[in-house]
């Protein structure tokens, strides 16, 4: 099994670029029939979803607009539960269908603050896209409209992911080691 060693943690191979990408696929083809006509603005989670982000949006073949915003994320591999505000959006959603890109939605703390956010500026409607999902860590009912794929509660890094800023640049995700 491949492993990789990032600081203190050891994380073996867990999905390779090959399976992430044919769910992107999926992701992306049924976002190009649900999306046509509406004129809808992406809205990228930086840092974590730079990769999914790139990815999907060069499947996503209709007329749309990519932006990309901040928010903090916790350190190390537990939740604080502590989020700041989001911050970078320039465009005007009001009236506009706004498409959200997460790298993963976790407890959903995230997520909920996102929605509860944006909706303040009155778009139309809003969807929510994710690379993953932990439905085991889920703290919160969450809104998620398109799931590329379901993982089980354990910590990940690679393809966009961090461990305390490591391992975003690995093509596949790994997953922590318990030994
Ligand atoms: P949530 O608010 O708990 O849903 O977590 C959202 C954010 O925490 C994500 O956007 C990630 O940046 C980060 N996160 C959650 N789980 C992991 C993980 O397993 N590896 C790396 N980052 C994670
Ligand atoms: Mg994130």
């Amino acid at each position: 099994m491949k492993t990789v060693k990032i600081k203190d943690k050891e994380f073996e191979l867990f999905l390779t670029q090959d399976v992430i990408e044919n769910a992107i696929d999926k992701v992306a083809e049924q976002l190009n029939k649900d999306m046509a006509g509406k004129d809808p603005l992406f809205v990228c989670v930086l840092n974590g979803s730079f990769i999914y982000a790139a990815e999907l949006m060069k499947r996503v073949t209709i007329p749309c607009e990519v932006s990309f915003v901040k928010v903090s994320s916790y350190k190390g591999v537990t939740s604080t539960g502590k989020l700041k505000e989001i911050y970078g959006l320039e465009e005007d959603i009001k009236d506009r269908t706004v498409v959200i890109v997460e790298d993963i939605v976790d407890t959903g703390h995230t997520m909920a603050l996102m929605l509860e956010q944006l909706s303040c500026d009155e778009p139309k409607e809003i969807f929510v896209s994710t690379l993953l999902l932990k439905p085991d860590a889920l703290k919160q009912p969450v809104q998620l409209d398109y799931v590329a794929l379901e993982i089980p509660n354990d910590f990940i890094v690679g393809y966009g992911l961090d461990y305390d800023g490591y391992g975003r640049n690995l093509s596949d995700i790994y997953k922590i080691k318990n030994s």
